[in-house]
């Protein structure tokens, strides 16, 4: 038996990298993954677009590489996945700054020096690899972005800097006013992302300071810490095969106490309802921001909920890290955990969304009577009804005399029927046997009270049915009115 090798050819090859499926955020992040892995303190985002030239760079003042590091940099596959890293590298692959680069542009120059060295290039051009259909690097470039972008990484004694060319998957109309406007939404869209995504480098003493175009970033901290009103719940670890998984519970504030400004900044990017969910951390850099892991829906009354989970990158297999950095999934021996965890958040949420103010532990119970709405529950079946000593309705109710008093509650009980929170919640029985007399008797009375304020029996009857909470009692309650 003979061993052929098979060496995949260079142009069909790097052409299918270009669509593993980065977004420009998602390339632009995992460029600046390694900048911190570098240990950056400053990274410059240059964007440029203009008749003489288009690129992007990312230069850091990291600890930069020497030649022969940059030349096993580029290649693809730099680095074998399953060798360990130290505890702060945000890479796995050896292959997201090709991959993400190669996704947004056709040329790719990398420059970078050590404090001790000069500065060393490398470049990708794809359309030599087309041509020559081999891995050819060179090892300067003259083109005059490179020249234009390189007088970033001459501010630095050490550093690296990676400039983006020929941006065809980027800029794909022909330069004008509409296409210009449309390419600085994309580059505000992609500021927003990184202030998510590295939000916790961008706070304390030791801050990283991220420029684009000159602009210094701001993090986005999807838990509003700095708010008085949110609320936590206590840390807890989950532990699986020898680490150890820090999860931190936040119920963001009701949106009654928010400005419109912060209502739609704390939203984030793709607005509250999809914001809800777990966040996962990877040392500290964002991958997946909010999501349930498929075992719960996102709904409207749990998009207050948000969840801090902090991995490490040792567990990138267990969680299944993908390349691009942008999605997790929890081992099986977790699931249950992760389950729990969420199910009592969303529920926490819930109880906020609706129950304006409700704290989620009580540590932090406020007065009752500041609430519009309860929560009550007749046999397992809950639902919001008014508070009825809220001090404004007990002054009104005070004065009113005892008929239109009546009348009042009737009406009230009405609204909480009809309320919709209360018809979604609502879980029918699946057996209608197995009703309670409290529900039953629940239904009489309103069906009298009715009576009482003048509606007919059929009238009543029908008001009272319609009730998701009376559903699945009709011929109970028919039964006892023929008695
Ligand atoms: N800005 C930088 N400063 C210093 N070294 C860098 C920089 N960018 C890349 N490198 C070096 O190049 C290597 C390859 O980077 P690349 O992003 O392709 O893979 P990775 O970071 O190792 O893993 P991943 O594919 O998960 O990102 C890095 O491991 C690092 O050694
Ligand atoms: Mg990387």
């Amino acid at each position: 038996m003979n061993i052929k090798t098979a060496i995949p050819d260079a142009a069909p090859l790097v052409l299918s990298l270009r669509s593993v499926g980065y977004t420009l955020e998602s390339a632009i992040a995992d460029i600046v993954d390694n900048s911190i892995t570098a240990k950056a303190t400053e990274i410059y985002i240059d964007v440029k677009w203009s008749n003489e030239f288009a690129y992007i760079s990312v230069c850091d003042n990291g600890y930069g590489m020497n030649e022969e590091d940059l030349h096993q940099a580029m290649k693809i596959g730099s680095k074998n996945p399953m060798d360990s890293r130290d505890r702060d590298d945000l890479g796995r692959f050896g292959m997201g700054l090709k991959t993400a680069a190669f996704s947004l542009c056709k040329r790719l120059t990398v420059g970078s020096k050590l404090a001790t060295s000069a500065m060393s290039v490398r470049v990708w051009d794809i359309d030599n690899i087309m041509i020559s259909n081999r891995w050819e690097l060179f090892d300067d470039s003259l083109t005059l972005a490179w020249q234009h972008a390189l007088n970033r990484l001459s501010n630095y004694k050490q550093g690296t800097i990676v400039v983006m060319e020929k941006l065809d998957r980027l800029i794909t109309e022909n330069y004008s006013n509409q296409s210009i406007s449309r390419f600085w939404q994309r580059i505000a869209e992609m500021e927003k992302h990184l202030s998510m995504v590295f939000h916790r480098f961008l706070i304390g003493a030791q801050a990283l300071h991220i420029f684009i175009n000159g602009k210094r970033i701001e993090p986005w901290d999807p838990f509003m810490r700095q708010s008085l009103a949110t609320q936590e719940f206590r840390e807890e670890y989950l532990e699986c095969n020898g680490g150890s998984i820090r999860v931190h519970g936040f119920i963001l504030p009701h949106h009654s106490k928010m400005s419109l400004s912060e209502y739609e900044e704390i939203g984030g990017i793709s607005g509250w309802m999809e914001q809800q969910g777990f966040y996962v951390y990877r040392n500290k850099r964002l991958i997946v921001p909010g999501t349930w892991f498929k075992m719960l829906r996102k709904n409207e009354p749990g998009q207050l909920a948000r969840i801090q989970l902090d991995l490490t990158g040792d567990m990138d297999f267990e969680w299944k890290i993908d390349v691009k950095k942008s999605s997790a999934a929890p081992p099986s021996v977790l699931r249950e955990s992760i389950r729990r965890i969420a199910r009592t958040t969303q529920e926490a949420s819930r109880k906020v969304y609706f129950f304006r103010g409700a704290t989620i532990n009580q540590k932090n119970k406020t007065e009752d009577n500041e609430a519009i709405w309860e929560q009550a529950s007749i046999r397992g079946r809950t639902y919001f009804k008014l508070n009825r000593h809220y001090a404004l309705l007990k002054d009104v109710c005070s004065e009113l005399p005892e008929d239109s008093l009546k009348k009042l509650n009737v009406y009230f009980s009405l609204v909480e029927g009809f309320a919709p929170m209360n018809v979604s919640l609502m879980r029918p029985f699946s057996n209608e046997m197995n009703y309670s007399e409290e529900l039953v008797n629940s239904a009489m009375k309103f069906y009298n009270d009715l009576m009482n304020v003048g509606y007919s029996s059929s009238e009543a009857l029908g008001k009272v049915l319609q009730i998701s909470i009376y559903e699945g009692l009709s011929e109970v309650i028919k039964g006892k009115l023929k008695h």
